[in-house]
């Protein structure tokens, strides 16, 4: 039997990817190096890293680690403030889509970013991440305070009406994602990102009996693999209360194309890769898409919708 030829692209509404493997917002993304590397990528768009309205220099290093299980981070929003982010992409002519990621350090930032944003033609989707859990002595994280959620949604979409998805922190509750997704379902929103890395774990070096990184006294998001369950379950409870406008994109632990064949069938559109991104470079994009081709087409399967969200049950 001949093989059906397989396409990866995705679109999110109006939206078209070539691809739907992009970089998650804080791998590698941060430079106008970096952001030109990934414009010559094989990703299917390109997240910036979140930005603030002032360069950040972040929090003191070591304020990030790797090892076989993961990473813990505590980066404290590194970036060179919107006006960079913002002149590179007028400067760089490009198809693929950019989600701009912003990270305003109050509401009130945010309202102003997403005002500067929406002044640019060249910004697709803004990405407004609303789940850092790095920043010291600032705001919590607003994707767990359902009031705030809800006041600031309603006064974003006052005056802001191009694209825009949400990067979510991890929940643990079905009912806290069926809450959020209540609270979503009332705006246009075109996206969520979920997970964002999980909050306050700790890694320890038991050699020197000490945490691996500096700020907060070691405390960091984990990412990477061991938080793959976690961005299945909310990807997989999150496609089953959003609107079916709302797409997902899967973020959490993909390594391989198997990772991201699994965050799809649980119900995400296209996904993103962090830490894998970081620790194997630019050419992680080319063999993630050849492994997820190749998977597809081992299953027959000649496009993302003929799988995207049909995770069976155990009868
Ligand atoms: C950071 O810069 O601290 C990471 C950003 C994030 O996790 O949202």
């Amino acid at each position: 039997m001949d093989k059906k030829k397989v396409n990866i692209s995705i679109s999110i509404k109006d939206i078209k990817l070539s691809s739907c493997i992009m970089n998650a917002s804080g791998a590698i993304c941060t430079t106008e190096k970096e952001l030109n590397d990934l414009l010559k990528s094989s990703s299917g768009a390109i997240v910036t890293k979140s930005c603030t309205f002032f360069p950040r220099k972040g929090n003191v290093k070591p304020r990030y680690f790797y090892c076989e299980y993961g990473s813990i981070n505590s980066m404290g929003l590194p970036n060179l403030g919107i006006d960079f982010y913002l002149d590179f992409l007028e400067k760089n002519k490009t198809e693929k889509p950019i989600f701009l990621s912003i990270s305003g350090l109050s509401i009130e930032e945010n309202c102003f970013l997403l005002k500067k944003a929406s002044l640019s033609s060249k910004v697709t989707a803004v990405e407004l991440n609303l789940s850092c859990p790095n920043i010291l002595g600032e705001e919590e994280i607003i994707g767990y305070d359902f009031y705030k959620l809800s006041y600031f949604l309603k006064e974003i979409f006052k005056f802001y009406k191009k694209p825009l998805g949400l990067k979510l922190p991890p929940y643990f509750k079905e009912i806290h994602i069926k809450n959020v997704a209540i609270i979503l379902n009332q705006f246009p929103i075109y996206f969520v990102t979920c997970i964002n890395s999980i909050p306050n774990g700790i890694f320890v070096n038991s050699t020197t009996e000490s945490v691996v990184i500096y700020p907060k006294k070691g405390f960091g998001g984990i990412g990477g693999l061991s938080i793959k369950p976690f961005a299945l379950a909310n990807i997989r409870l999150f496609h089953l209360y959003l609107r079916k406008e709302i797409s997902i994109i899967g973020c959490g632990g993909i390594t391989n194309g198997v990772d991201i064949f699994e965050h799809i069938l649980c119900g995400a559109s296209a996904v993103q890769v962090g830490t894998q991104f970081i620790e194997e470079g630019i050419s992680i994009f080319d063999r993630l898409k050849k492994e997820l081709i190749s998977i597809l087409e081992k299953k027959n399967y000649s496009s993302i919708d003929n799988f995207k969200g049909n995770l069976k049950d155990l009868v």
